[in-house]
């Protein structure tokens, strides 16, 4: 595994093309795209990298796989009767669909799901609580303490989520959204604004990896459920090529992470900050295709 990673790494670092900067916040948009880092957990608790792993990023949304975990671990199943399980096929602040599904958003991987997931995660709490839940959930799964809210990125996300804020209003009108919009999008914007490490983040999908050295945070049936939707709504419009790419599923976010779980055999973590056109990490996709090519972890 040491050999393949240093394989992926320099590979990488060889690239011309390291796609676009997130520009959307001052925070992203200052970050130099040329940077890559990958970590992988195996079955007996092994932890391999490459590049930055030791680097905090923004992890944005992939941060909405552990806000459904917790979601569900408070709702249970009911969550479903207010968010569904297809993939969208539009960009993921959509506000198309919704409309037309009288406010249910298509999945819990895109923003208005993920807004749902979070509101039924805070369930008349103060936000402060229902973020300390994701946070300690997360610490928990990555055996580290060291995972932290970046409070700049938070605000920044705040000033410019005119079109969250136009989500979470819409879902409110169709009855769709049980807490005070303001308070459910700031624990929204707050869990966007999460930072960790590729070995950390690969720590924390050894749960949903199902690998014996995980905590048990969450049953094998939830854990499938959960990758399901990665492999089908994780990478928004761009799912059905990560799928095709690099078979497994996966869940990115526009701070350049990606989290990718081969189920039983490895939890995966990459991160490179320079986006694709879909808004997924250009070198993180590559790189895990190149990985699941080196294993044969691809599920098909
Ligand atoms: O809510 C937003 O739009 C961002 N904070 C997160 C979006 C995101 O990561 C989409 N990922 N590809």
């Amino acid at each position: 595994m040491e050999e393949i990673l240093k394989t992926i790494a320099s590979d990488i670092f060889r690239q011309d093309e390291w796609g676009q900067k997130a520009q959307y916040i001052p925070e992203l948009a200052g970050i130099d795209p040329r940077q890559f880092a990958i970590s992988v957990c195996l079955k007996d608790g092994s932890l391999y990298s490459a590049g930055a792993a030791d680097k905090p990023f923004s992890i944005q949304s992939v941060a909405k796989v552990f806000s459904l975990v917790a979601a569900l671990g408070r709702v249970g199943d009911q969550l479903w009767t207010r968010v569904g399980r297809e993939p969208l096929g539009n960009s993921f602040d959509s506000v198309l669909l919704l409309e037309q599904e009288n406010g249910r958003p298509r999945n819990p991987y895109v923003n208005a799901g993920a807004i749902v997931t979070t509101d039924a995660l805070l369930a008349g709490r103060a936000p402060k609580l229902a973020l300390a839940e994701i946070l300690c959930l997360i610490k928990h799964m990555s055996d580290s303490d060291s995972v932290y809210i970046n409070e700049a990125v938070a605000a920044s996300e705040q000033k410019t989520g005119s079109r969250n804020k136009a989500l979470a209003y819409y879902l409110q009108s169709h009855g769709n959204l049980y807490n005070d919009p303001e308070l459910t999008l700031g624990t929204y914007f707050h869990q966007c604004a999460i930072e960790m490490t590729t070995a950390q983040l690969a720590m924390a999908g050894r749960a949903l990896a199902s690998l014996p050295c995980a905590p048990k945070v969450i049953s094998h049936l939830r854990a499938r459920r959960v990758n399901a939707l990665m492999m089908t709504c994780g990478h928004y419009d761009g799912s059905g090529d990560f799928a095709f790419q690099v078979g497994l599923p996966g869940k990115s976010g526009v701070g350049g992470g990606i989290l990718v779980i081969a189920p039983n055999v490895a939890s995966i973590a990459i991160w490179s900050p320079g986006l694709n056109h879909y808004g997924n990490s250009h070198a993180g996709t590559r790189a895990a295709a190149m990985l699941t090519r080196a294993t044969n972890w691809s599920i098909f």
